[in-house]
C-alpha cells in the first residue's frame, strides 16, 4: 500500500516565515530595523516556538496567535526596538506571509498525481486561511488542520492522530513534510514517511525518531510520493 496523503507544516515549510521581517526591512524609514532584522526575526521564530513547548508541556494552552504577539514583543525588546507601530506592522505582515515560490506547481503535481493534500499546523484557523488566502492555494489543499481543535501544541501526539483521524487512513499511507526538524523528527515517530526540509543546512535534531528524507526545498516532492 503506498501513500495517498501528503501533509505540510504551514509556518517556515510552504510558508516564509521570515518574509515579514524582510519586507519591513525593506519599507522606507526603517534603517535601525534594517540593520537587526535577521537577528530579530530569528530570534522571533525561536521564542514563538518555545512558548508553544512550554505552553503545552505546562497545560496552559493559548492560540498560535498569542504566542506570535509574545515571542514578537520578547525579540523586539531584545533588540531594544519595542516600537508600537513597527510591532502593528510586523504581525500584519505575518497575517499574509507569501508562499516558497515552488509551492503552487509543487502542489499542482501532487493533485495530478490524484494524491490528498493537507496542512497540520499549530496556527490558528483565522491565521491559516489568511495566509492560505493570500497564499492562493486553497484550491489546492483538501484539507487545513489546526491544533486549535485539540487544545494542545505539537509535537503532542494527538495532533499528529489528527491527520489519521480526518482522512481515515494508517500513518504509513501519509507523507509529512515539515521544515521544522523536530515536527519531522516527531512526525516520524507518530509512523508517518516522513521528510525534512532543510534549507538551512542544520544538524538533525537528537530526538526519539528521525526523518527518513531530507531535502533543500520542497520541488522533488512530488517525484518522491510518485516512489513511496
Ligand atoms: C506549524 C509550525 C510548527 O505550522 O511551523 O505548525
Amino acid at each position: 500500500m503506498g501513500i495517498s496523503i501528503c501533509i505540510f507544516d504551514a509556518y517556515g515549510t510552504l510558508f516564509d516565515v521570515a518574509a515579514a521581517a524582510r519586507i519591513a526591512a525593506n519599507e522606507p524609514g526603517r534603517g535601525a530595523f534594517a540593520a537587526k532584522w535577521p537577528e530579530i526575526a530569528a530570534n522571533w521564530r525561536a521564542k514563538q516556538l518555545q512558548y508553544t513547548w512550554l505552553r503545552a508541556a505546562s497545560d496552559t494552552h493559548c492560540d498560535f496567535w498569542r504566542v506570535t504577539q509574545d515571542g514578537l514583543d520578547y525579540a523586539l525588546e531584545a533588540a531594544d526596538m519595542a516600537h508600537p507601530e513597527l510591532r502593528d506592522r510586523l504581525l500584519a505582515l505575518y497575517w499574509e506571509l507569501s508562499a516558497f515560490p515552488e509551492v503552487p506547481a509543487m502542489l499542482a503535481a501532487l493533485k495530478s498525481a490524484r494524491l490528498k493534500t493537507g496542512i497540520l499546523s499549530n496556527g490558528s484557523p483565522r491565521m491559516l486561511s489568511g495566509a492560505v488566502e493570500s497564499a492562493g492555494i486553497g484550491d489546492m489543499l483538501d484539507a487545513v488542520l489546526s491544533v486549535e481543535q485539540l487544545g494542545v501544541f505539537k509535537p503532542h501526539p494527538s495532533v499528529y492522530r489528527m491527520v489519521d483521524g480526518h482522512f481515515g487512513v494508517q500513518p504509513k499511507q501519509v507523507l509529512f513534510v515539515s521544515s521544522n526538524g523536530w515536527d519531522a523528527s516527531y512526525a516520524a515517530h507518530h509512523g508517518f514517511q516522513t521528510v525534512w526540509v532543510n534549507r538551512s543546512n542544520e544538524p538533525m535534531d537528537r530526538l526519539p525518531s528521525t526523518p527518513q528524507h531530507i531535502m533543500h526545498d520542497l520541488t522533488d516532492i512530488p517525484k518522491l510520493a510518485a516512489t513511496l
